[in-house]
């Protein structure tokens, strides 16, 4: 697009989110990433409009996110929010509408929510990216954000076995502390703020070896991590599992030794995604699952 006709675009608004956008942006955040998607020959993320207006209304109305939206003109022109439960923040989803996409809206969107991660001091800023997708990955890095693992979003059966030695039950209130001692050591820093949404909802699940809580998980699901000590918990928690919420499980690719044994127990990959991070970043000293905000 020249440059004439980017001067004669209405100018483009940031503001905070509130429920009632919820709406108007899901049904954006659907269509946005089923265009990207479908163009590319993957599978929807989300399964349909509904779904996306439950995921912005959720998150739009949740006091540790902070989500703002995009209008041009007057129009929603897209969102973006940042989910700032845990002491590094997550940013996603973001999305701007496919028909005014890539003239600047995304940019906007995307400095708003890091000048929030600035203000609040904020040591860490990560998210997940579709790694087909040109142009987030070169507008993440253009932001400072450094490309760190290639994940394999995985979806399957349940595998429904019980690993020797490990015993997986779900987590209650009163496991959150030993949970974020198991973050601490693999990742540098906890996850509590999720963990503890997660496990009101009833989804987290923890593992024990010898009689002490070795691993843990949000939700065996898109939206959950995973942190573990070893490969060996990790795969006790996937093997327990009922089934893997959304499109999957997002897997680092690069730790061959669980991604083969997730292959070898009838997983598929659905896609491939890149996790991104700006600020602190250590490298993990333990098996982990990422989820789509990190
Ligand atoms: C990703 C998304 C939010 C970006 O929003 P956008 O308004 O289209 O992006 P912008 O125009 O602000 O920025 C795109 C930047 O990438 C650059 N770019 C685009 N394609 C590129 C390529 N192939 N190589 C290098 N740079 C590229 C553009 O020039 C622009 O940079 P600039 O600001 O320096 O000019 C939007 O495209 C979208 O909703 N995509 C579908 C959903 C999605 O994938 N969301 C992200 C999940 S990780």
């Amino acid at each position: 697009m020249g440059r004439d006709t980017l001067s004669a675009m209405p100018p483009v608004n940031i503001r905070r989110a509130q429920p009632e956008d919820a709406p108007a942006t899901g049904k954006i955040c659907y269509e946005a990433f089923h265009k990207i998607n479908s163009d590319h020959g993957f599978p929807p993320d989300l399964p349909s409009v509904e779904h996306a207006v439950n995921v912005m209304s959720t998150m739009f109305g949740h006091p540790g996110f902070y989500c703002v939206v995009a209008e041009e003109g007057g129009r929603i022109a897209g969102s973006n929010c940042m989910d700032e439960r845990s002491p590094i923040a997550g940013i996603g989803p973001i999305t701007v509408d496919p028909g005014v996409q890539n003239r600047g809206v995304g940019r906007k969107l995307m400095q708003a929510v890091m000048d929030r991660a600035r203000e609040r001091n904020f040591p860490g800023v990560r998210l997940v990216q579709a790694a087909f997708h040109t142009r987030s990955l070169s507008l993440y890095a253009t932001l400072g954000f450094d490309a760190r693992e290639p994940l394999s979003v995985m979806q399957g059966p349940a595998i429904k076995k019980r690993l020797e030695g490990c015993f997986v039950r779900p987590a209650g209130p009163e496991d959150l502390d030993a949970c974020n001692r198991v973050s601490v050591k693999v990742h540098g820093h906890h996850r509590g703020g999720d963990l503890a949404d997660s496990i009101a909802q009833g989804t987290a699940a923890v593992v024990e070896r010898h009689g002490r809580i070795t691993a843990y998980c949000s939700s065996l699901a898109f939206f959950g991590h995973a942190v573990g000590e070893t490969n060996l918990d990790l795969q006790a928690l996937i093997a327990a599992a009922e089934g893997f919420g959304g499109p999957g499980i997002l897997v680092p690719t690069r730790n061959s030794e669980l991604f083969r044994w997730c292959l070898a127990n009838g997983l598929r990959v659905v896609e491939p995604m890149t996790l991104m991070t700006v600020g602190l970043y250590n490298e993990p000293a333990g098996a982990y699952l990422a989820s789509i905000l990190y």
